[in-house]
């Protein structure tokens, strides 16, 4: 299960995600907004990572203007990696070497088209396991934890 959430920027790159991922036969969660109607980002990125910490959802994808804003907030949430990409490079090693749990995209950034590139090479990728980015990433779990 992908858990999605959006702001007003991001919500109509959303709905063009949610149809890929039906195509896809991928089920997803939408944790709203359910309307272009103008709304806080902090608010989605919390409900969305949530679906990702609760066990909910394997992965989430969450969108706004830049897909800045709704990637800090993300980050704020224990247990959430969440990068914003608009190249496909990026989006492919922050799942090997970062294993992101959550893919951000701007609305105002990228196409359609460059964000369903961005969303699949996100899916499909699984984290390598290597032993120095299972170290790196528990570096960054206990930077969680101190402060
Ligand atoms: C909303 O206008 C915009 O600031 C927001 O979607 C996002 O780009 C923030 O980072």
């Amino acid at each position: 299960m992908i858990a999605l959430g959006s702001d007003h920027a991001g919500y109509e790159l959303k709905q063009v995600i949610k149809k890929h991922l039906e195509e896809r036969n991928i089920e997803y969660k939408d944790y709203g907004p359910f309307s272009s109607e103008s709304v806080d980002y902090a608010v989605y990125a919390e409900k969305t990572a949530k679906g990702v910490t609760g066990g909910e959802c394997e992965l989430g994808i969450l969108c706004c203007g830049t897909g800045v804003g709704i990637s800090i907030a993300a980050n704020k949430v224990r247990g959430i990696r969440a990068c914003c990409c608009s190249d496909k490079f990026s989006a492919e090693m922050t799942r090997l070497h970062n294993n992101a749990n959550m893919l951000c995209l701007g609305g105002r950034v990228v196409t359609p088209e460059q964000a369903i590139e961005l969303v699949d090479v996100f899916l499909d990728t699984e984290f390598s396991g290597d032993e120095r980015h299972i170290r790196r990433i528990a570096q960054i779990t206990d930077l969680e934890n101190r402060f």
